[in-house]
């Protein structure tokens, strides 16, 4: 949407310059010079009335430009408020956003990470199924607010990624609630019995999220919470849909209008991080 206003005020200044550079030659030679009647008079007064439009629309545009910094600039005074409401980040969590920066491996905002530990202190899952490990960072925030006897079932085939996350998992001392899974997410959800499981996260292939909902939705206990990150896909979901879309944005809408319509599923998308669907199985 924001995008849009800096995109839509581009095309009509654009049009603005197109159309003065049309008028330009008109009332050259000076619009007394134009007989009273004469398709020069019309043309000169068209002129002026374009020349008072166009000012008008540049003061339209200079104050949608503005607004939309300004509400750029609340947002992030925002976030920079709430993070610094909040008690200190945990040591490991900390140490996890680091080092998936430097390595560049996509991870759950720390807020979409909050959301979880809430959620999961909250819901007391005994079992927590979570698609898509990597170094552990979202595996960690729901790990560190399980009930005793909780455990976490979190799969990833890459066992490098895993590796480094049970290394974390160790660090903050829930190594032993965490079961780590190196297979692909379609594979095990197969092996699992239905109404099995009380809690699932889905943040792993993007093309894969509406399978793993179909797959996801009989595991869940009745009354049991999904939730499901990405679901603004970096603002690339709520574009007009075009050609060029990706697989993964096509994935990403097509799963937003499965979750919101599913049957059995009271569920919404929050616009919270990169967008965090949770839904609750209801029948
Ligand atoms: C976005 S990252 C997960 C981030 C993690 N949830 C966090 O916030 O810390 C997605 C992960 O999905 C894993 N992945 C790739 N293919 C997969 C598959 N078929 N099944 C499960 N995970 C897969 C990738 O290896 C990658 O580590």
């Amino acid at each position: 949407m924001r995008r849009d206003v800096r995109t839509l005020a581009r095309d009509l200044e654009r049009a603005l310059a197109d159309l003065e550079e049309v008028l330009a030659p008109v009332g050259a030679r000076g619009a007394d010079a134009a007989k009273p009647g004469s398709v020069a008079e019309a043309a000169s007064a068209m002129k002026a009335a374009v020349c008072r439009t166009a000012e008008r629309a540049r003061a339209l545009i200079a104050a949608a430009l503005a607004d939309e910094t300004g509400a750029r600039a609340a947002h992030e005074r925002d976030l920079d408020y709430l993070e610094n409401l909040h008690p200190a980040l945990d040591p490991v969590l900390a140490e996890v956003e680091r080092r998936g920066r430097e390595d560049d491996i996509p991870i759950v905002d720390r807020e979409t990470g909050r959301f979880l530990w809430v959620l999961v202190r909250a819901l007391r899952p005994r079992v927590v199924v979570e698609l898509g490990t990597a170094y552990g960072y979202s595996t960690l925030w729901m790990a560190l607010a399980l009930p005793p006897g909780g455990r976490i079932l979190t799969v990833d085939p890459d066992e490098e990624r895993t590796a480094r996350a049970a290394g974390y998992f160790v660090q903050a001392g829930v190594r032993e609630r965490i079961e780590i899974l190196n297979r692909p997410a379609l594979d095990v959800l197969a092996d699992w019995e239905a109404g099995s499981v009380d809690f699932v996260f889905i943040d792993a292939v993007k093309e894969e999220y509406s399978a793993y909902l179909r797959a996801a939705v009989p595991l869940l206990r009745p009354s049991g919470v999904l939730v499901a990150d990405n679901l603004l896909w970096a603002h690339a979901a709520s574009r007009s849909p075009s050609p060029q879309d990706t697989a993964a944005t096509q994935a990403i809408r097509r799963f937003n209008g499965e979750l919101l319509t599913h049957p059995q599923l009271a569920a919404t998308i929050i616009p919270l991080g990169d967008g965090v669907g949770v839904a609750a199985k209801i029948a």
